[in-house]
C-alpha cells in the first residue's frame, strides 16, 4: 500500500531562511521504499512510503532478499510519485540524500545506487544519512524548539538505543540492546502465536482490553551499571508462559497475556530511559522509531516525563516508522551545518553502505 503522508504545514517549516533549494531524499534500509521532497526551509513537500508488509507477512519477518528485490522494483516509481506530489521535476532538485546505514545491506545498496545515479546524471551533490540518527531527527522536524541536553530513545524493529545529544548533531551512545531489538521481540512473539506481521501493531490491538497483571513478567536487570537493554530474557519468559499455560491464538486469555508482555517491554524501555535521565540530567526526552507508535509506550513515556519534570517529544505516528522525510530533514540540518563551516558537500559518488550502527 502506498501511503502519501500529508505534508505537515507549519510544524515542518523551520525558520531557516527563504532558501529556494529543494532536496530529494530516498530511504530503503529495511522493508519500506520511501522518497520525500523537502524545501530548503524544512517544509516537507511530499513524503511517500511503500510498505512491503504484505510481502513479508507470510514469513512473520523481513526476508532480506525479497526486500532488496522489491526495492529494486519500486524505487523508481516511488521517487516519481514523491516528485509528482511535490509538483516538481528531477531537474528542479538541487541536492540528493539517501540512507547509508545501518540496515539490510542489499536494501541499502538499491537506494544508494539509485541516488548515486540521480546525482551523477544531474551533477548535483549527494549526502549519505544515518538511519538511526534520522529517526531522532523526526522529532526535531515537528518540534523546532527542543531544549538541550536531549536524551533520545530510539526503538524499532532493528534498533533499541539510547543517545545523549549535548547539542544538535552530536550523538553520544549511552546504551543499546545486547540481543533483540524491542520491535523484534514483539514481532517474534506475534509470529510464534501466528498473529500476523508486523507484530507490534497486532499485539497493541489484541492487548487492548487485556489485564497486564494476570501473567507476571519479571524484568531483566543488567548486572553492571550499564544502560544497555536486553529483550531475549523477556522473550524466553513469554515463550515459557505460552508453553506452560498453553496460550494459543484463540485463547480467551490471549489479551491478558499480550497486555502483560507489551507492558513488560514498555517498562523495560522506560526504566532504562529514566535511569539514564537521573544520571545525565537532560532538559528533554525524545521517543522515536517504529515502536514509538505504540499507544501504551507513548502514554507511559509522557506521564513518566511529566512526573520527572522533563519536556517530552514523540514524532507523530507516521513519522515514527521508516520514511524519507526524516532522512531529508537530517540532510538539511547537516547541509546547513556544513555551509556554516564553509564545508562544501560534494557529489559523493564514493559513498558506501554500512549494515551496522556507525557510532
Ligand atoms: O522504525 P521501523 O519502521 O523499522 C526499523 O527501522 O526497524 O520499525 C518497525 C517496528 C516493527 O518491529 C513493528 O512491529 C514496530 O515497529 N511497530 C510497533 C507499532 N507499530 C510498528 N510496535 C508496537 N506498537 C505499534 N503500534
Ligand atoms: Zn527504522
Amino acid at each position: 500500500m502506498i501511503e502519501e503522508i500529508a505534508a505537515s504545514s507549519r510544524s515542518c517549516v523551520s525558520a531557516r531562511n527563504d532558501d529556494p533549494m529543494h532536496l530529494l531524499a530516498i530511504e530503503t534500509s529495511c522493508d519500506e521504499t520511501a522518497a520525500a521532497v523537502l524545501r530548503g526551509d524544512g517544509a516537507v513537500l511530499s513524503n511517500v512510503v511503500l510498505s512491503q508488509d504484505e510481502i513479508h507477512a507470510p514469513y512473520g519477518g523481513v526476508v532480506p532478499e525479497l526486500a532488496s528485490r522489491q526495492h529494486l522494483k519500486s524505487v523508481g516509481f516511488i521517487v516519481n510519485d514523491s516528485l509528482a506530489v511535490a509538483g516538481m521535476a528531477l531537474a528542479d532538485i538541487d541536492h540528493f540524500a539517501v540512507t547509508q546505514g545501518p540496515g539490510l545491506i542489499g536494501s541499502l545498496l538499491v537506494g544508494l545506487s539509485f541516488a548515486k545515479g540521480l546525482a551523477y546524471f544531474h551533477k548535483k551533490p549527494l549526502i549519505g544519512i544515518d538511519h538511526v540518527q534520522a529517526h531522532i531527527e523526526a522529532a526535531f522536524l515537528e518540534h523546532g524548539d527542543i531544549a538541550f541536553p536531549v536524551l533520545a530513545l530510539i526503538v524499532s524493529g532493528g534498533h533499541t538505543s539510547l543517545f545523549l545529544l549535548k547539542k544538535r548533531l552530536s550523538f553520544q551512545l549511552l546504551g543499546r540492546t545486547r540481543d533483540d531489538a524491542a520491535g523484534e521481540a514483539l514481532d517474534k512473539i506475534a509470529k510464534f502465536l501466528e498473529l500476523g506481521y508486523p507484530g507490534g501493531p497486532v499485539i497493541q490491538k489484541l492487548a487492548g482490553p487485556g489485564d497486564p497483571r494476570r501473567f507476571g513478567f519479571a524484568l531483566p536487570r543488567m548486572s553492571d551499571r550499564s544502560l544497555d537493554f536486553s529483550f531475549s530474557g523477556l522473550k524466553t519468559a513469554a515463550l515459557r508462559i505460552i508453553r506452560e499455560s498453553r496460550i494459543a491464538k484463540s485463547d480467551p486469555r490471549l489479551p491478558d497475556f499480550l497486555a502483560g508482555f507489551e507492558s513488560a517491554v514498555v517498562r523495560a524501555l522506560l526504566d532504562n530511559l529514566f535511569r539514564a535521565a537521573a544520571r545525565h540530567d537532560p532538559a528533554s526526552v525524545l521517543l522515536c522509531g517504529g515502536v514509538a507508535r505504540n499507544e501504551r509506550l507513548r502514554a507511559d513515556f509522557e506521564s513518566r516525563a511529566r512526573r520527572s519534570g522533563l519536556a517530552a517529544y514523540i514524532p507523530s505516528p507516521k513519522l515514527c516508522t521508516d520514511n524519507a522525510a526524516m532522512v531529508g530533514a537530517l540532510a538539511l540540518t547537516r547541509i546547513e551545518h556544513d555551509n556554516k563551516g564553509r564545508k562544501k558537500t560534494s557529489l559523493s559518488l564514493d559513498l558506501d553502505a554500512y549494515p551496522r550502527m556507525a557510532v
